[in-house]
């Protein structure tokens, strides 16, 4: 039985969920398709925000195995490294990446920490939803904040507090809140849906650690989107109808402005 407090059970248990996730396909494993890969700035608002064009740019892809990611930003011309907790997810990633004749370094390891990366080795960090496997977030910031260059830009997902209290299942009076947001430890376990990764272990990150963190690690918050997944036609209860009650994410574009948090680490990886 994993210590749902000790950071190093906390991976092993949510590599386990993760590795089993991807070879049975389910969802967020599967690689982006031709079409969604025809035109990358309209598939990913983040590369919007990077300028639209990160051509010869190092981009680290945090947390980002499945395929849907790294390959996108290969084939924009960016140097790509995909570091993700799962070896299966990020396999997904050298065969995407194969498939489409790019070339995407991946790495096995933890966001929270990342001694194979020097200090401001990347131009850009960006980050699908992830960080709700971790109970600090602040070490991923800080993290973050060294691997990147100054005047670099963070982008991240991150699952909305309320959609990690509020029910899956709608009552009369919509979705209504079961979770405290004052909380230790890990959520409790979901047994399946979309909003939650069944048997995974979750925190749920107050406002004030996502975006206060952000800035405590040096980072000016330079515009913050909420993804629009409501969907009027939606049947009660499912991803779309739930969605137009609760944001379930959160987009943020953050920029390295303060010093890095912490000293280089004796080895670096090189790509
Ligand atoms: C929702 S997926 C994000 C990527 C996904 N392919 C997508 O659709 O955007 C979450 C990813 O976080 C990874 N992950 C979980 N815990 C992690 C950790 N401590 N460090 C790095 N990656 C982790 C999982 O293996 C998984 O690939």
């Amino acid at each position: 039985m994993p210590d749902d407090n000790r950071p190093l059970d906390i991976q092993r248990h949510n590599q386990r969920v993760w590795d089993q996730r991807a070879r049975q396909g389910q969802a967020y494993t599967e690689p982006l398709t031709d079409e969604e890969l025809s035109d990358p700035l309209r598939r990913k608002a983040a590369l919007h925000w990077l300028g639209g064009d990160v051509r010869g740019r190092r981009v680290l892809c945090l947390a980002a195995g499945g395929g849907r990611h790294g390959v996108l930003y290969a084939l924009a011309g960016a140097q790509v490294t995909v570091v993700d907790i799962s070896p299966e997810m990020l396999r997904i990633d050298r065969d995407a990446a194969a498939a489409r004749g790019v070339c995407v370094q991946t790495v096995q390891a933890s966001m929270d920490d990342l001694p194979m990366f020097a200090a401001g080795h990347f131009d850009f960090v960006v980050q699908p939803v992830s960080t709700c496997y971790v109970p600090d977030i602040g070490r991923v910031y800080e993290e973050v904040a060294r691997v990147l260059a100054g005047g670099g830009v963070y982008i991240s997902q991150h699952k909305t507090p309320v959609s990690l209290q509020a029910d899956v299942r709608p009552s009369s009076r919509g979705y209504e809140l079961v979770e405290p947001y004052y909380r230790q430890g890990p959520l409790p376990k979901a047994a399946h849906g979309l909003f939650r990764e069944a048997g995974a272990l979750e925190y749920l990150h107050r406002w004030e650690q996502l975006i206060g963190g952000l800035c405590r690690a040096g980072f000016v918050i330079e515009d913050l989107e909420e993804p629009c997944h409501a969907d009027p036609q939606a049947a009660v209860g499912v991803f779309g109808h739930r969605s137009g009650y609760v944001a379930p994410y959160v987009r943020i574009k953050a920029r390295r402005v303060g010093k890095p948090q912490r000293s280089p680490p004796a080895a670096f990886w090189t790509p």
